[in-house]
């Protein structure tokens, strides 16, 4: 029997709870483990901020989005800081026998320095970007990418109504899996990825081919993290979180702009926004989410620390925290290329 922390860090994502569902629903029944629910992300466990976890606690979670554990971008090693003995010292506080950090780059960052200083962790990768490497697919993503094309669908209908263009951005920092899949899904015109830095030119190209045709209207769909090539735009890099990452935003309303000045055809833009974050999971998201929650404690019970659940193919397995953390996994450029057929 072990008395495990779970903690949740990061932007928020759908399927969090049905995690934690699944790690306790599993600890319980298997290992009789314990259980403490640490408050927003690293924050709970620095500040010693924990409740206990069980059947009760974790009833009625499958569908419910957010996180019932809170969550921040709190970095245990900002400015230099010695992370692994403060985490150390207050799992010691909690009576913890270890950790599962259910996170993205960031959350599972910190958690593979601590794995590397011998502190019993265990990963869970969460993102709807889809961005990290050593798994297929990071719980959440399903979600933002119907959240998305169904965005996309309705902003068909207006922007043909309105013979105009329309620039949806979605999220992805650094990978445009969430352009590319939501993007197809939606039937867009053009899909601007970071992998792929667009050229104005041909994009105002493609978007007069179209009315040239007598399709009037566009459908532009651009991650957050697209950018001109040969720069030009944008990202507001005054706003640095504590991991050092940029608040992005801004394509959309440059491209609104750039578009319409450039081919007088009248431009609106939508940002989707932290909307692609809330909400109840998909089905695929919630089954996915349990599955690694389960997949957490089977490996905890095999003895394995400093790994990541992860998905390959259909089989959950693990891989080393070090490698899922050592570059992000960007889109397929195959399924970049499929989109492309579509375009204009
Ligand atoms: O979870 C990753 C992500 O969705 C990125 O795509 C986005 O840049 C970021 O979160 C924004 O998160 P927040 O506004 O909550 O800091």
């Amino acid at each position: 029997m072990a008395r495990i922390g779970i903690l949740t860090g990061g932007g928020d994502c759908p399927g969090l709870n049905a995690v934690i569902r699944g790690v306790v629903r599993k600890g319980i029944e298997d290992g009789d483990h314990e259980f403490v629910g640490l408050s927003h992300g690293w924050a709970g466990v620095l500040e010693g901020q924990g409740r206990p976890l069980g059947r009760e606690e974790t009833a009625g979670l499958l569908p419910r989005g957010g996180t019932i554990l809170g969550t921040s971008r709190t970095n245990p090693y900002r400015d230099g800081g010695d992370g692994t003995a403060l985490v150390s010292a207050a799992m010691e506080r909690l009576g913890l026998d270890g950790l599962i950090a259910i996170g993205g780059e960031d959350t599972l960052g910190v958690a593979s320095r601590l794995a590397a200083d011998d502190v019993p962790v265990i990963g869970v990768p969460k993102t709807i970007d889809n961005d990290l490497a050593g798994t297929d697919y990071t719980f959440g993503f399903d979600t933002a990418v119907q959240i998305a094309s169904d965005a996309i669908d309705r902003l068909h209908t207006t922007a043909e109504s309105h013979d105009r263009v329309i620039v949806v951005e979605v999220m992805g920092r650094h990978a445009g899996w969430i352009a590319c899949s939501a993007g197809m899904a939606g039937g867009a015109h053009a899909i601007l990825v970071p992998e792929k830095p667009f050229d104005m030119g041909a994009l105002c190209d493609v978007i007069r081919a179209r009315h040239d045709r007598g399709r009037r209207y566009s459908i532009i769909v651009a991650s957050e993290g697209a950018v001109p090539a040969g720069g030009g735009l944008t990202a507001r890099e005054d706003d640095l979180d504590e991991f050092g990452h940029p608040r992005l935003g801004g394509i959309g309303a440059w491209l609104e702009r750039e578009i319409e000045e450039e081919t007088g055809y009248e431009t609106r833009m939508v940002v989707l926004g932290h909307v692609q974050r809330g909400g109840t999971p998909t089905a695929y998201d919630r089954i996915l989410a349990t599955r690694y929650g389960v997949g957490a404690i089977d490996a905890w019970d095999r003895g394995e620390r400093g790994v990541m659940v992860a998905l390959h193919g259909t089989q959950i397995v693990t891989v080393p925290l070090s490698e899922a953390l050592a570059a992000p996994k960007l889109l397929d450029p195959q399924l970049y290329d499929a989109a492309e057929v579509f375009f204009g």
